[in-house]
């Protein structure tokens, strides 16, 4: 049965590899069977400080690399979070719902605050608006990576708050997780997370890179110092990192990618890797740049958006209702 599917991206930097792997593919696949919204997530990129063109310029990109990636907007609703401003609406609430030991508890707040010495309350009450995104549209599937997970939790936790306490009316949500791929590393070291907020971009590869500055970057990444390519995240995180992006983009199994290269040292591996990526990028950037140019991005974003608006101010109206708000007239 088709089930309603939401996910989104924050326009805070180049989106990476991680992205693409962890949720843009997982998007491109649901949309064929299920009802999807995907948006690009402004209100949540604000939550640190944005320079306004670069918000804007952001913006664009990430809807334009959305369809440069598949999705098709004939299917798929495409539009920015803030065109639908039942999101701010609901998310107001939801934080009224939310208890400040659970956003306390949240370790994306603690990474992104920590050392600093002001934190925007917007940062802190984040995750009540991304409950407030996927609670609009009752969606049953959220194809994120695996750090989403905990605000996928809290996501569900609301969802049965609001419905013990005001009546049946949410669904409750289930995370889409990949199995490989879920977590894609940084190049530079295997133990953190691949990011675009990472200040060194040999750590990441950005979906825009050209083909050389991706094969520079596979070749520099760090891999552990025995040789063999074989895939062991506990003693090998590096290595076994490169074969799950490998992986997920050649279409092999980890299996058939050890096999391979059962016997080799790692540069022939390193090497075809990055010619894998630039076979899976390169059509990307075309589409991408066709798309920039066409000038049709806007007409798309604006018939996704009053799609949205329709289906979330329904959602708002009940929730109101439940809530004993008094009607308008
Ligand atoms: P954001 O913008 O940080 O990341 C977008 C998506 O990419 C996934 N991802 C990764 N997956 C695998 N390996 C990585 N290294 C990697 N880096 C990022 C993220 O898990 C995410 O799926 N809070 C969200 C945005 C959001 C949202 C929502 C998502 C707002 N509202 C509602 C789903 C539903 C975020 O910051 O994603």
């Amino acid at each position: 049965m088709a089930k309603k599917v939401l996910s989104g991206i924050q326009p805070s930097g180049s989106l990476t590899l991680g992205n693409y792997i962890g949720a843009i593919k997982n998007f491109v696949k649901l949309q064929e069977e299920h009802e999807c919204y995907f948006m690009v997530v402004d209100l949540h990129a604000i939550t640190v400080s944005q320079d306004p063109a670069a918000l804007r310029e952001n913006s664009e990109s990430v809807a334009a690399l959305y369809l440069a990636a598949g999705i098709n907007p004939q299917i798929s609703n495409v539009y920015m979070q803030s065109h639908v401003p039942q999101h701010a609406e609901l998310g107001w609430i939801m934080t009224t719902l939310t208890a400040m030991g659970e956003l306390e508890r949240m370790t994306q707040f603690k990474d992104k605050s920590s050392g600093k010495d002001s934190v925007g309350a917007g940062l802190f009450v984040y995750p009540s608006l991304m409950a407030a995104d996927i609670l609009i549209y009752n969606a049953d599937l959220v194809p994120v990576g695996e750090d989403q997970k905990q605000h996928l939790e809290l996501t569900r936790d609301l969802a049965g708050r609001f419905n013990h306490r005001f009546g049946e009316f949410f669904t409750v949500p289930e995370p889409y997780i990949p199995e490989v791929g879920a977590r894609i590393m940084s190049l530079d070291d295997g133990t953190k997370k691949m990011s675009k907020s990472n200040p060194n971009p040999g750590s990441y590869i950005a979906l825009l890179d050209p083909p050389d500055v991706i094969r520079k970057k596979i070749s520099r990444a760090t891999t552990d110092s025995g040789r063999e390519v074989i895939f062991d995240p506990a003693n090998k995180p590096e290595i076994s990192n490169l074969m799950s992006i490998y992986a997920e983009c050649s279409g092999m199994t980890l299996q058939q990618i050890a096999d391979r290269y059962e016997g080799q040292m790692y540069g022939g591996f390193k090497k075809d890797l990055g010619e894998v990526l630039v076979a899976t990028l390169e059509p990307l950037q075309q589409k991408y740049q066709e798309i920039r140019s066409s000038g049709a991005l806007s007409d798309i974003l604006a018939e996704g958006a009053e799609r949205a608006r329709g289906v979330a101010a329904q959602t708002l109206a009940g929730v109101k209702e439940k809530m004993g708000f008094l009607p308008l007239r």
